[in-house]
Order: C-alpha cells, then structure tokens, then sequence
C-alpha cells in the first residue's frame, strides 16, 4: 500500500504526479487561501508525509494527533513554523528547502534596500497621483547606496549573497553572525564587528538571521537608538525579530531614517497595521524567494525530500539533529 501524503496548497502538477508515483495524494488545493486547522488535523491523523508551507503552523498539539507521520517536508529554508523538538521526540524527520531560494532572496534584500533608500513606491505613487508638477531640487530625495556602509546580520547564505551585491556598490561592508566567518571575511573584505558597532556605523542594517528563540526582539527600541538618524533597516528574515512597535515610534520620532520590510511578525499583515501608514516605510508580502525559477525549485526539492524520508532514506535537507537510519 502507498504512503498516504497531504499537501496543503496548489503546487505545480509536474511536482504533484512525481509525488503521487509513490504516494496517495491529497492537495489542499486552493490557491491563495490557507488550509483550515480544523481541516488539517483532521487530515494529519491519517498521513505519512506532509508537504506544508510557512503558513501552517505545525505545533507540538498538531504532531500528537499524528501517529503515521514520517515526514514534514517545509517547502521554505526557514522552519520557525515546526516544533522540530517535538517531531523529532517523536521520530518525525523534518525537512526545507536551502540554497535554491539563497540567490532570488539577495535580489529581494538588494532591491527593498534600493526602494527604501530611494523612495521608490513613494515616488510611484507621487507621479501616478497626478501630482508631479515641475522637477524640483528637493523633490523626493532619499539615501545614496554607492559608497555607503552596510551592516549585515546574519552572515549565512543569504547574507553572504547580499554581501557580494554590494560589492559593485562599492560599500564597507560590516557583518554581525554568530560565529565568526573568516573565509568569508577574506573573500568579500568584510570586517565581523559587534553589534554595537554595526548599528552605530551602518547607513543600511540588513537583517537576514533565521529566526530562534535568540533572535527574537533582536531588534528594539534600545538597537534602533544606536543606529544613525539617517540609517535604514532591512528585514527580509522574519518579522518577530524586529520589534514591530518600537520600530513605528523610531520611524515616526526620526530615531531612524526609514525601514524596507518584506515580513512582519503576524502575516499576512492587517492593512491597518500602523506600519503601513509611514511614508518612510516600504513593506512588503513575504516575497524574498518569489520568483517564478525559485518557487518551482523549491517544490521541486520540498517533494524530493518528501520522496526520500517516505522511501527510508536520508533526505536531501534534514533539518533535526539526529540521524535516523
Ligand atoms: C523561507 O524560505 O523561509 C522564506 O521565508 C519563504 O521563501
């Protein structure tokens, strides 16, 4: 008898046929709308795999009402949304999906960071109002990024492919990691300093660090007054590890200079979320790995490692610290 395997959205057909070569497949198949709690306990007390996304939330009450479950494929590289403790206490193999999106979420970091600096959506918005009536010498000028300094939390793959952007940009490049990346520092003459020191000398703070129980409120009120007025914060991580409330008093006091935001602590984020009203502030959906090459990759690795935990053997990308064979 095949395994039984619930995915919980619409991934591409290619993806779900290779999976149903050696399972029985159900697909949560809404497109854009998550799967019910309710539905996916039901389901989750019959399966062997699940194939889940950042929008479930696969907790430890979640886990005990699996007793078939092998796997927990997580089509994403972070996993903050999986009681990994739990799961491998109970010898559930969990699973994500690195490297395809590292390059695609650089691009993102990069391109927030531009659209902050510059004014970008505000601009947009400014012409498509009807309100731009003569080129003026103060008319929405913003940061210069060539020669700035930036300061890199979290020196993983995705900060190491932020850090090598910046290179044409000619900017210092400072890092602040948990431990200490010399070959990295080598490659991309990048200077490890203290947290202190990158908050108080960067013109932009990027942060891209996974998000853990230290990393939660690594960022509050006490960080952002060390940084410059005219500094900027990126957080295409996770938002619960910038202080959402603290960070709307900086940018509305002037503490800093403006904020680029692709996550937040609760998503989708409330439209009247007072973050979303600032000028100074450009947010976006949660769209790092988005592009269309990436998001088939990550399925593509998310079924594969499904395949293998089902099959008995070690997944491409486990994620608990033990070895199950
Ligand atoms: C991840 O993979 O963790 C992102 O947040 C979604 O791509």
């Amino acid at each position: 008898m095949k395994p039984k395997v619930l995915i919980t959205r619409k991934i591409a057909e290619p993806i779900i046929e290779k999976i149903q070569e050696y399972a029985d497949v159900d697909v949560w198949d809404q497109e854009d709308v998550q799967i019910p709690r309710d539905i996916l306990e039901n389901k989750i007390s019959e399966i062997d795999g699940l194939f889940c996304l950042i929008t479930e939330s696969i907790d430890a009450s979640l886990i005990d009402k699996a007793p078939n479950l092998k796997v927990i494929s997580n089509m994403a590289v972070g996993y903050n949304n999986i009681d990994v403790d739990t799961a491998t206490k109970k010898g559930i193999m969990v699973t994500n999906t690195p490297e395809v999106l590292t390059e695609t979420t650089a691009d993102l970091t990069f391109a927030l960071l531009m659209a902050t600096a510059r004014r970008l959506v505000e601009a947009s918005d400014f012409l498509r109002d009807g309100k731009w009536e003569t080129w003026s010498p103060n008319l929405l000028t913003g940061q210069d990024i060539y020669g700035a300094t930036i300061g890199i939390i979290g020196m993983g793959r995705i900060g190491e492919a932020v850090a090598r952007r910046t290179k044409g940009f000619n900017m210092n490049l400072l890092y602040h990691n948990r431990s200490r990346k010399p070959d990295v520092e080598q490659e991309l003459g990048t200077t490890y300093v203290s947290m202190e020191t990158l908050l108080s000398e960067s013109d932009f703070v990027v942060v891209i660090t996974p998000y853990t129980a230290e990393t939660k409120n690594l960022i509050t009120a006490e960080q952002l007054k060390l940084m410059k007025k005219n500094a900027i914060l990126i957080n295409t991580a996770r938002g619960g590890i910038v202080n959402e409330a603290d960070l709307y008093e900086a940018l509305v006091n002037g503490v800093i200079w403006g904020a680029g935001l692709d996550v937040f602590e609760k998503e989708p984020v409330p439209a009247d979320h007072p973050l979303l009203t600032l000028p100074n502030v450009v947010t976006l959906p949660h769209i790092g790995s988005a592009s269309i090459a990436t998001r088939m990759k990550m399925a593509e690795l998310a079924a594969e490692n499904l395949i293998l935990a089902l099959k008995g053997e070690k997944p491409k990308h486990l994620v608990n610290k033990i070895d199950f064979s």
